[in-house]
């Protein structure tokens, strides 16, 4: 099954970033979004991102033209899955809110559209049970920012059919991303590992091993990570964080994957990392 054309639901960071790779890849995007300011937000994102590419002889002035045309906008859900092949979800990681949205796009996306969640923890056989379509459900877990990070986690809920786990994989491929394939576990892979880690880096805060800036230069300069874990926090959101970490604690029971206390006091004051302008660091 060839995927020409799909639809982004929710332009935040996560959605903008991918509506960029497949708009790239030569498809046609439709970012969906119920906000307009979200939308015009998303698109000037896109193009900075493209600018920066562009600036850095990534891509050529040329296609970055073509893939900004390749995309379009649209407030209408129903409007904008009409048409597609595949649509992937990225709006906010609550149930609730991602259950209403798959109800949404099983009666309005064409009947042999793949529906795919960009969720970091979220049960993908839950979502799959939201639809009529359950085999045609599956993960597709982007990292930020989704233009540079290769890995894209393709995650098989308990009855995703063998034919779309095979087209989403060379999907990911032809966009030029590494797909791993993944069970549908609480966290998947990538967050099983890296929330543990980042809870228990604020620990070592709490309980004064080190400050901050040191224990990011322990991870930066003993193992050879890219970002400390608390700078890595901040990245991704302190309440980001601690909604992964209540997962893995409710759905595993084990002890082990209990918050740490105060990345519970910082979420409560809205010390959310980069995008509230402060969290371990601060940007203003
Ligand atoms: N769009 C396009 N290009 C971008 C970009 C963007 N949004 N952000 C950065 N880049 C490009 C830069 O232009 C630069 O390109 P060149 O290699 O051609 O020079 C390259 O990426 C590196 O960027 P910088 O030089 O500005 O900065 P850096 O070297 O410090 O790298 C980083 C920045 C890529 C973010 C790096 O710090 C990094 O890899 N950090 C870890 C990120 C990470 O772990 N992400 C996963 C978070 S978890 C998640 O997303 C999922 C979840 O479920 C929570």
């Amino acid at each position: 099954m060839s995927i020409d054309r799909m639809a982004v639901v929710g332009g935040g960071t996560m959605g903008n970033g991918i509506a960029h790779v497949f708009a790239l890849s030569g498809r046609e995007v439709i970012i969906v979004d119920l906000k307009q300011e979200v939308l015009d937000e998303s698109l000037s994102t896109i193009e900075a991102n493209l600018t920066r590419q562009e600036k850095k002889d990534r891509i050529s002035t040329n296609e970055k033209d073509a893939a900004l045309d390749r995309i379009r906008t649209s407030t209408d859900i129903a409007d904008g899955v009409a048409e597609v092949d595949l649509v992937v979800e990225a709006v906010s990681e609550t149930m609730d809110v991602k259950a209403s949205v798959f109800q949404e796009l099983d009666e309005h996306a064409p009947d042999h559209a793949i529906l795919a969640s960009n969720t970091s923890s979220i049960s993908i056989t839950a979502l799959a049970a939201e639809t009529d379509r359950p085999e045609q459900i599956i993960g597709m877990h982007f990292f930020n920012p989704v233009p540079v990070m290769r890995l894209v986690e393709i995650v098989r809920g308990l009855v995703t059919s063998d034919d779309i786990y095979e087209t989403v994989e060379a999907l990911a491929e032809h966009l030029g991303k590494t797909p791993v394939e993944v069970e549908d576990y609480p966290g998947f892979v990538s967050n099983r590992i890296l929330m543990p880690m980042i809870n228990e880096a604020i620990f070592c805060v709490m309980e004064g091993v080190a400050s901050v800036e040191d224990i990011d230069t322990v991870m930066k300069l003993g193992m050879n990570h890219p970002m400390g874990p608390l700078t890595l926090a901040d990245f991704i959101g302190l309440d980001v964080c601690l909604n992964i970490m209540e997962v893995l604690h409710n759905e595993l029971g084990d002890d082990k994957y209990r918050p740490c206390p105060l990345l519970r006091r910082m979420v409560v004051a809205g010390k959310l990392g980069r995008k509230t302008g402060a969290g371990f660091y601060d940007y203003e």
